[in-house]
Order: structure tokens, then C-alpha cells, then sequence
């Protein structure tokens, strides 16, 4: 493997980045994933907010995000009407959060640091902005062993609590974020019912006491 190199979306990767995410989120629905258009607007709008990641010529990790003002205290949310078109289109500028709308791993790369490099980016870009913090709707793909026996909120917390490990809120409670809260509907996911994870991670450089 030679070294991994990470830089921002360019539109020239756009079929690479569409199949990557095709193959990280095999039972979402197609809909609710980082299409062409989502990489041409991106890419256009706010390509800083964008990371990917090449072992030489080959992709094999992405991110992406848009600053949006949000009230964090109302977990329920569809990424449409946050984000806008493509999941992008409604990006501002001025807004007080970065809202993390993708981030895929290669299944061959995983375990080796490529998520939390990818968040340190985006967090980076968080407090060089002056933002108040990074939110995301996480996916939940171990709930789909356990719905049969918890409601979404009891699986969370049990990951939370380290009883229970998620192959996706782990990685993400590793890189620093909390829950705020469970998502109803979030995306079109039969295997966990749609739920996804509220998370959060506040700027440490301002004071939001
Ligand atoms: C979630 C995902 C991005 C993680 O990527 P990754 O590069 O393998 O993660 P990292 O190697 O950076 O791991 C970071 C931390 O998460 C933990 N982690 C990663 N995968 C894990 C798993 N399956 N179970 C438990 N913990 C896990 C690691 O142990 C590490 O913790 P540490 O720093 O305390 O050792 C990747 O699994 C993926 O692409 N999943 C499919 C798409 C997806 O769910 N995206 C999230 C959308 S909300």
C-alpha cells in the first residue's frame, strides 16, 4: 500500500465516488446516497467541506459536509430538509454547524484510522470556520441484529454504554461525537427500520456553556 493521500472532492472523481458509497451502504436506499448531482454541487458550492481519500490511483475513502444552521435540541430531522437537493444544496456559508452528509470507508481499508482522519478534517475545518460544531445522522447497521428484541433508543444506549458495539456509532463515538438523539425515518434502510443516531460534536475553542 503506498501512502494515503487526502485532498478534496474534484469532479473528475464523481463516478469513483458515487460507486464507492454504492458499496459502503449496500442496503440504503439509492436515493438517500451521495449521487452525481451531489458531487457536481459540492463540488461547486463548498468542495473544502469535501475529503477523499487515494492509495495511489485508487479511491478509497470519502466525506463530505455543508455548514447549515440547526437547533440541535430537535433530533428529528430528514436530511433533505436540512441539507436541500443532492443533500448539498442548501449549504450557507454563514451557517453555525457542519453537517456531515457522507463518509464511507473502502471495506478493504477499514480499521486503519481512515474515519477518525477524516473526522480530525472535518473538525479542523469546524474551528478554523469559527462553527459551533459538527452534526450528523448516523446509520445504525447493527441494529438490524437486535430490533427484535430493543427499540432503536435502548440499542443506542447500549452502544453508548459500551455493552453493545455498532460497526458505524462506534466509529463515531471513538471520533469524539455524542448521541443527542434517535432518528425516526431518516433514510430508507429495511434492515434497521430507517432509524439513524443524532450526533454531535461541540468546537472546543468556543464556549457553549
Ligand atoms: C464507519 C466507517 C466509516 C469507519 O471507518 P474506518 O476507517 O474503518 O474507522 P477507523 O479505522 O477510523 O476506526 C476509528 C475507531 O472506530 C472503531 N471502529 C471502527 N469500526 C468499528 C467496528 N466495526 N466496531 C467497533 N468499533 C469500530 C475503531 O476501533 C477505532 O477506535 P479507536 O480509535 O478507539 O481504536 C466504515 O466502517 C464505513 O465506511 N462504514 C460503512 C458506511 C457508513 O456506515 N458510514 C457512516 C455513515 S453515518
Amino acid at each position: 500500500m503506498s501512502e494515503l493521500v487526502y485532498r478534496n472532492w474534484a469532479p473528475e472523481y464523481a463516478d469513483e465516488l458515487v460507486a464507492l458509497e454504492h458499496r459502503c451502504f449496500p442496503n440504503v436506499d439509492p436515493d438517500y446516497l451521495v449521487s452525481l448531482g451531489t458531487v457536481r454541487l459540492q463540488t461547486e458550492l463548498f468542495p473544502e467541506g469535501s475529503f477523499m481519500v487515494m492509495d495511489g490511483d485508487r479511491l478509497v475513502g470519502m466525506a463530505a459536509g455543508v455548514f447549515v444552521d440547526y437547533d440541535i435540541t430537535e433530533p428529528q430531522h430528514s436530511l433533505e430538509e436540512v441539507v436541500g437537493s443532492h443533500g448539498v444544496g442548501n449549504h450557507d456559508a454563514d451557517g453555525d454547524w457542519y453537517y456531515g452528509i457522507d463518509i464511507a470507508v473502502d471495506p478493504d481499508y477499514r480499521g486503519r484510522g481512515i474515519s477518525k482522519e477524516l473526522y480530525r478534517l472535518r473538525k479542523q475545518l469546524v474551528i478554523e470556520n469559527g462553527k459551533k460544531g459538527f452534526i450528523a445522522g448516523g446509520v445504525l447497521p447493527g441494529f438490524a441484529d437486535h430490533k427484535a428484541t430493543m427499540s432503536a433508543q435502548e440499542y443506542v444506549d447500549a452502544v453508548v454504554a459500551g455493552e453493545l458495539t455498532d460497526p458505524t456509532l462506534s466509529a463515531q463515538l471513538a471520533a469524539g461525537f455524542h448521541v443527542a438523539g434517535v432518528i425516526a425515518d431518516y433514510l430508507v434502510d429495511p434492515t434497521t427500520d430507517n432509524y439513524a443516531s443524532f450526533i454531535v460534536w461541540f468546537n472546543p475553542e468556543l464556549d457553549q456553556t
